[in-house]
């Protein structure tokens, strides 16, 4: 057999023995021999790199990083679910049901599955292939993760029939239990906030720009819908999952079909007893309609179906004392109270800590120090106070107060009418300023390595840092012979603060910290002005006129950029060889992502400098000539040799009118 034979059995044999375990949940070999199998693809593949194919196993280690996610307009939305939080509700859900199908007979059948605490994805397979994965964004437009999503080995790259032309599925991408506690315990011991719930460790897994970091998330994934059940050929939900099974995706094992509402009532009650059980988090039951006829009749509402509701599992509850309060003073100079609690086990997790939010919570809980409280965790890590147990107060108990100034720089406190939280409004604040550094250096900001929130914090407090741009100045003798740093650490630091120099410009915007400026919104502006020096002097005005900016963004990013303070930070910034840049490839659904132009002739309607600005505001590339990258020439009047050239090379022709059809209308 010649080594191109071996590679298609590799790959075949690889993607059998996923699917048995993952999909089947039946391995038949040991992870040591699938490893070893794996290994030999990796070594053929690295002989022949032109053989690797997209759906080749080994793509499952993540692609190169993106700039900013592209945006995925489903075909169909994405619904969410109504809640139900008793039996009564479900009793009511059924009378709605019947009611509104006119049904007096109780001939209603259900399937009710777990609901897993993840994130929502669709997944879009044409003719078998995997071709684009996406998030439920706000039900109608998502995010594009295919690069991320590719790289969870639940997910088929393909699927076992190939004659479908297209279908799109959904499931929930989640993290098990043991997985989210392997990478919280990682993340304490670099210094990084921990992941509240499965839920969260899920979206902040696959919202990750470098799918490299997906794949290295213990991520799983199960399938429970597709866009549009009719077209599936399927006549209800109960022959949907056997049909998704068949095509090689990994369906939930506790699905159960409930022949009435009161067999759904009974499992609801089976599946908080399993759900102890269960490798994963789940935090409750997903009740729906079997037959998809009624399914249609029925439809949906604003934002969910009405053939389906979410019945969710109480919160797990414990009992324990106030010990302390703290005050923390977070980046945008907000105060936070913060519990601190005789540690106590809640659903096997030991509490020692719970968020009181703001003031306004301790006095609507009247909670006061040495009080016995309620703590509980609905389905997250972070536990909250649900309420004080008045009948164990013995009046010893001190009230909590808030306190006038702030904790770190003593300066009086400010809360606004209109605002829950309490700010610490001194622009100088230590505290937000370390905050502000440690967010800039942290993976939601430039992800500096080496820079970890422990770092920074000590940085800070031996004043080797005192704002942004002092990060770019670091030298390796600062920190070579600090307290847990060594020469090596020193020089990883280095090269990842001389990597953090040239970010993209939205990833700069996001890492500064500016109020209501998060990924989205910098990557807004990104796309809007393309250049950093545009977004310094940017009006409230011309702001307000960019889609999906708002108001109080508006004000906020107007309010940053005009404080002196911060444009002396810029003029310190660009002296360090901070160099924000403006991608010009995008992923995504920009019109020329795909094309790698060159111009020849000269142009009548545009400069050649026009014409390649509007290439690559459109995520276009610009060839140096008639190269294998190039996709298409564009010819002006009096061509040279390279018309001739390209046409040789069978490459697109296309004249400036034709050029200028591509694109939108100014
Ligand atoms: S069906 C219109 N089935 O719950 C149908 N959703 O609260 C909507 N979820 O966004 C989805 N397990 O992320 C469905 N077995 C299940 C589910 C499930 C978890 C999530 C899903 C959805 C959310 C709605």
């Amino acid at each position: 057999m010649d080594s191109k034979q071996r590679l298609t059995e590799l790959q075949q044999l690889l993607t059998e023995h996923s699917s048995n375990y993952y999909v089947l949940d039946n391995p038949q070999i040991s992870d040591g021999e699938y490893d070893k199998l794996f290994q030999e693809l990796l070594e053929i593949e690295k002989l022949h790199p032109q053989w690797i194919t997209a759906d080749s196993p080994s793509q499952r280690v993540g692609g190169e990083a993106l700039e900013s996610f592209g945006q995925v307009e489903h075909r169909i939305p994405m619904l969410s679910l109504e809640n139900a939080f008793s039996d009564q509700d479900l009793y009511d859900f059924e009378d709605r049901l019947k009611r509104y199908l006119l049904l007096e007979d109780n001939s209603l059948t259900y399937m009710a599955e777990p609901k897993l605490d993840g994130l929502a994805v669709e997944l879009v397979y044409e003719n078998g292939t995997l071709i684009q994965g996406s998030t439920r964004g706000n039900g109608k437009v998502g995010e594009d993760i295919t690069a991320q999503l590719r790289t969870v080995s639940a997910i088929p790259l393909q699927l076992t029939q190939t004659d479908i032309p297209l279908i799109e599925v959904r499931g929930e991408v989640f993290m098990n239990r043991h997985g989210l506690e392997t990478l919280n315990r990682r993340r304490a011991e670099a210094g990084e906030d921990l992941f509240a719930n499965p839920r969260n460790a899920a979206a902040g897994s696959l919202r990750q720009l470098d799918p490299a970091v997906t794949a290295k998330r213990p991520l799983d994934f199960f399938v429970y819908a597709v866009a549009d059940p009719k077209g599936s050929g399927c006549s209800s939900q109960r022959e949907l999952f056997r049909f998704l099974e068949t095509l090689g995706l990994p369906v939930n094992k506790h699905i159960f079909f409930c022949a009435d509402i009161k067999s759904a009532i009974a499992r609801f009650a089976e599946l908080s007893t399993l759900r102890q059980e269960l490798s994963y988090e789940i935090d409750g039951m997903v009740v729906k309609v079997d037959e998809f006829s009624l399914q249609s009749r029925l439809g949906v509402k604003a934002r969910a179906p009405r053939w389906a509701i979410a019945c969710k599992f109480p919160a797990i509850q414990a009992t324990t004392q106030i010990n302390d309060v703290i005050f923390q003073v977070g980046r945008t100079g907000a105060v936070t109270p913060v519990a601190l609690l005789e540690p106590v086990d809640v659903g096997g997790v030991l509490v020692s800590r719970a968020t009181l939010h703001n003031g306004d919570e301790i006095l609507r809980k009247d909670l006061r120090l040495g009080d016995t409280v309620v703590v509980q965790r609905a389905g997250d890590v972070i536990p909250e106070i649900v309420k004080p147990l008045l009948e164990k107060r013995n009046g010893n108990e001190v009230t909590i107060q808030f306190p006038d100034s702030c904790p770190v720089c003593a300066h009086p406190l400010q809360k606004l009418q209109e605002e829950v939280v309490t700010r610490c409004v001194n622009p100088h604040c230590p505290a937000q300023r370390l905050q502000t550094m440690v967010h800039f250096c942290s993976k939601a900001g430039l992800d500096i390595e080496g820079l970890g929130k422990k770092s920074v914090e000590q940085l800070f407090d031996l004043q080797l840092i005192h704002d942004l741009p002092d990060i770019f100045l670091l030298k390796m003798e600062d920190v070579e012979n600090l307290d847990g740093w060594g020469q090596k650490s020193a020089e990883n630091m280095l090269r990842g603060i001389a990597a953090a120099k040239t970010p993209s410009l939205a990833r700069f915007l996001a890492a500064l910290g500016i109020r209501y400026v998060g990924e989205v919104t910098a990557t807004l502006l990104e796309n809007t002005f393309l250049s950093l020096a545009k977004v310094l002097y940017v009006s409230k005005d011309i702001l307000l006129e960019v889609d999906g900016l708002g108001e109080q963004a508006a004000n906020s990013i107007v309010e940053y950029f005009s404080d002196p303070a911060v444009q002396k930070m810029f003029i310190r910034f660009a002296d360090a060889g901070l160099v924000p840049q403006v991608a010009e490839k995008r992923t995504g659904k920009q019109l020329l992502s795909d094309e790698v132009f060159l111009f020849t002739g000269s142009l009548q309607k545009l400069s050649r400098s026009e014409a390649k600005k509007l290439v690559k505001e459109h995520g276009g590339q610009i060839a140096s000539g008639i190269t294998k990258k190039l996709t298409c020439l564009v010819v002006g009047e009096k061509p040279g040799s390279k018309l001739k050239k390209a046409e040789e090379k069978g490459k697109k022709i296309l004249t400036e009118d034709a050029f200028l059809q591509l694109l939108p209308l100014p």
